[in-house]
């Protein structure tokens, strides 16, 4: 994909694929629009797909399969018990990580229950570079508690550090000293830091922290979920590593960590979710909750045909062609914005493009949730889902007071292959033209807010009649346009 240049056009990304099954699209006028997004509680996750236009919120189970992905579905081995699909994942997991032992999870944040369960107890902390709203949810339900020692880059918005999501190496020792390891089961690695913008980690970070661990001896425990753009990063940022292959990146990162789970839903383009590990020892500690919790060991709550999927997935995962088209759609979107002055997470980083509400929108305060009155807003102004990833996304303290956000972002992820590059440029088109009417847009507040992941079905309404107005400009700027 980056090898092609352009003759005469400015040089763009090129997609090495081509589309072979379409879906149709629709895009309300913007007063339903607006009636929609408060039928929806002003929550983007409450949103009905036929309303969206364009589906930013997330890149979790909704990239185009391959064709070969969608061929191997069909020789899946449907057995409750000892199917040779879950053979041929664990192979291919063997393959491309090193790692012997395959526990089968319906997604993630199942492995993430997994985990907990097996190695969390209460006064426990477990240290990361970043949190993920579904791991700190597991953890701290088990009494333990997540502290993050990322890079102070990592918190910046706008930065020219490649690496933001790297571990502070100072920190994280200075707080293992000061935890003692006996409270501190395992230290967790989160690649493309998902939070602060799909932000990666360079491989030395992974080593470092990983060469910690074994000298205090404390169990590294990776998070690969978003690791394809990480792979992708580390490949075209970091100089030590240019000439090594997209398979031997990931060998030296999994031969030096002791646990490594993911959402399939992101690494492998289907949809899913698992743990391996070397060794059977620590296979053992977290098997029992396989059946318990999942679906019986060979299969994990998934669907066999998803698991065939996931193996061609990971297969293609190892190819720098393919996994290069989501970052390399983001960071067209990212510059694009950038040169219209448009506040967005720098430099871009996996995932998504990152809008920065607080920049966006400064008039609205943190109490009125800035990312999400954006994410509102965004609908509003052209039918693009995004996700608010700001203080609606954090969990209240433990006495009940807000958290707020280290950052105010408004996600416009990237699924990959599914959009083409004029329907990125229509939403780039759609947040310029917000930007330049920022003003009108106002804040939310709660009126029904769930104690656990209220994100995800919290409902909010807008502090005055702005969405109305903003309604009104557009029809004033766009006239009949949908
Ligand atoms: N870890 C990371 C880094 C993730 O990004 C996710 C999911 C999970 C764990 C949980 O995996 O969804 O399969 O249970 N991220 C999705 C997102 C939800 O939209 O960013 P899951």
């Amino acid at each position: 994909m980056a090898k092609v240049k352009f003759y005469k056009t400015p040089d763009i990304p090129l997609e090495m694929h081509k589309v072979r099954i379409v879906q149709k699209l629709f895009l309300p006028k913007v007063e339903d629009r607006v009636k929609y997004m408060n039928e929806a509680g002003n929550n983007t996750f409450l949103l009905q797909n036929r309303d969206v236009y364009m589906d930013m919120l997330t890149d979790s189970g909704v990239n185009a399969m391959s064709d070969r992905q969608q061929a191997a579905m069909m020789i899946a081995d449907d057995s409750y018990a000892g199917s040779e699909t879950f053979n041929r994942l664990t192979s291919k997991l063997t393959e491309i990580f090193g790692t012997k032992y395959f526990l089968p999870t319906h997604q993630g944040r199942a492995a993430e229950n997994i985990l907990a369960e097996a190695f969390v107890n209460p006064g426990y902390v477990i240290p990361m570079n970043f949190h993920f709203t579904t791991t700190k949810a597991h953890i701290t339900r088990l009494g333990g508690t997540v502290e993050e020692v990322i890079v102070a880059e990592g918190l910046k918005p706008t930065s020219d550090s490649p690496f933001k999501g790297n571990f502070d190496i100072p920190r994280l020792r200075a707080l293992i000293e000061e935890v003692g390891v006996e409270r501190i089961p395992f230290i967790r690695i989160e690649a493309g830091t998902n939070l602060v913008g799909g932000q990666p980690l360079s491989l030395e970070n992974m080593l470092e922290v990983a060469a910690i661990c074994k000298e205090y001896g404390i169990l590294s425990v990776l998070d690969a979920s978003l690791l394809q753009d990480n792979l992708y990063f580390i490949k075209v940022r970091e100089a030590a590593c240019k000439d090594m292959t997209i398979r031997e990146i990931t060998r030296k990162i999994a031969d030096n960590m002791d646990i490594i789970y993911f959402s399939a839903r992101k690494l492998g383009f289907a949809r899913g979710g698992g743990i391996c590990t070397h060794t059977e020892e620590l296979c053992l500690k977290m098997k029992e909750f396989i059946p318990l919790y999942e679906g019986f060991l060979t299969y994990g709550g998934m669907s066999v045909r998803e698991m065939e999927a996931i193996t061609v997935g990971l297969e293609e995962t190892m190819d720098e062609d393919i996994i290069s088209q989501g970052p390399m759609f983001i960071e067209y979107m990212v510059n694009e914005l950038v040169k219209y002055g448009v506040p967005v997470v720098t430099p871009a980083g996996g995932l998504g493009c990152h809008l920065n509400a607080s920049e966006f929108v400064p008039h609205i305060p943190h109490t009125q949730y800035p990312a999400g009155a954006l994410g509102a807003a965004l609908y509003i102004a052209g039918g693009v889902r995004g996700m608010e990833r700001g203080s609606i996304s954090e969990q209240r303290e433990p006495d009940g007071t807000e958290r707020y956000a280290e950052l105010e972002l408004l996600r416009l992820a990237v699924p990959r292959r599914v959009y083409t590059l004029s329907q990125i440029e229509y939403a780039i088109d759609r947040v310029k033209w917000l930007y330049d009417n920022r003003n009108l847009v106002g804040g939310l507040k709660f009126v029904e807010e769930p104690a656990v992941l209220r994100f995800f079905f919290g409902r909010l309404a807008p502090t005055s009649d702005w969405q109305q107005k903003l309604a009104d400009k557009f029809r004033a700027d766009f006239g009949d346009s949908l």
